[in-house]
């Protein structure tokens, strides 16, 4: 039988398991390799030239190790600049994490739609270009979060987040007077793969009710549609998680809903680089 597809997962840390949860239902075959590049969190504290320089080597040594047949990178803050320098440099498919304005706008009804993300993302070019070429009229907001994705990897770790900490990031999203539903905001965007894990958070602090889109059900469909079919018969295969950092995590238990239910096994990077279990 042949061996189950590899697909690894990349992203600044904890967020992309919003991500891989999704692709692993769509594909439980598949092996997996989650990579959080804790040791440079977070991105959105970096510039572009250092986000590159970071990333595509990093990529680079990945392949080299762990030889996936696909790559997510599940990361906005990162899609949005090193993709294209991803491509160019290697020989694999690439599936990127951008922010999801094209059906935000497609599904806005009052036409105020707000795109919540790190500062970086908000920023880039590439960001900007989804909006000129997709807003269909709508008056977009672009939210830059300093600190959301760290308060989501803290709430994720057990750590304390309080409602006036989420609020207070939310906050500006929120466009319009809160009783004219016909013209606030109906759609944000959720531009982080951090975000979706403060989910229940959001839905209970939002002001007033919106959709939240989240692209992560989209990913894992093109993640299905770009691999073989899998065999008849094939089983789950395993998982692997790398902290860059190599400093211990304790989140084995946590983490096992976002791996399909398994215990994802701790390695390291290369020989020699993870610290002590
Ligand atoms: N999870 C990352 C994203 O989707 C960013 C978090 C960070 O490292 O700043 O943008």
């Amino acid at each position: 039988m042949p061996a189950p597809a590899t697909i690894l997962v990349f992203d600044s840390g904890l967020g992309g398991l919003t991500v891989l949860r999704e692709i692993v239902a769509a594909r439980p075959d598949a092996h997996y390799v989650y990579v959080a590049d804790d040791a440079f969190f977070p991105y959105g504290h970096h510039g572009e030239d250092e986000i590159i320089a970071r990333v595509v080597p990093l990529i680079g040594e990945l392949i080299a190790t762990h030889h996936p047949d696909l790559i997510v990178i599940a990361c906005n803050t990162a899609s949005t600049l090193v993709l294209s320098h991803l491509r160019e440099r290697y020989q694999l498919p690439f599936v990127g994490t951008v922010p999801a304005i094209k059906p935000a706008c497609a599904g806005s009804k009052t036409k105020r739609v707000s795109v919540l993300g790190t500062k970086g993302t908000v920023q880039r070019e590439y960001t900007r270009a989804l909006i000129r070429d997709f807003a269909e009229g709508c008056e977009v907001t672009l939210v830059g979060s300093a600190d959301l994705a760290t308060l989501a990897e803290a709430a994720l770790s057990g750590g304390q987040v309080s409602d006036a900490q989420i609020s207070a990031e939310l906050a500006p999203c929120f466009i319009g007077a809160s009783e004219i539903a016909a013209s606030r905001t109906d759609t944000i965007v959720l531009a982080c793969t951090h975000y979706p894990l403060l989910m229940e958070r959001f839905l209970k602090l939002a002001p007033w009710p919106v959709a939240w889109i989240d692209p992560a059900p989209a990913i894992a469909r093109r993640v299905a549609n770009l691999l073989n079919t899998p065999m008849a018969g094939t089983d789950e295969a395993g998982a692997e998680m790398i902290f860059t950092s190599g400093r211990p995590h304790r989140l084995s238990r946590t983490l096992m809903p976002f791996f399909g239910g398994r215990v994802p096994a701790r390695t390291c990077l290369m020989s020699g680089s993870c610290g002590p279990k």
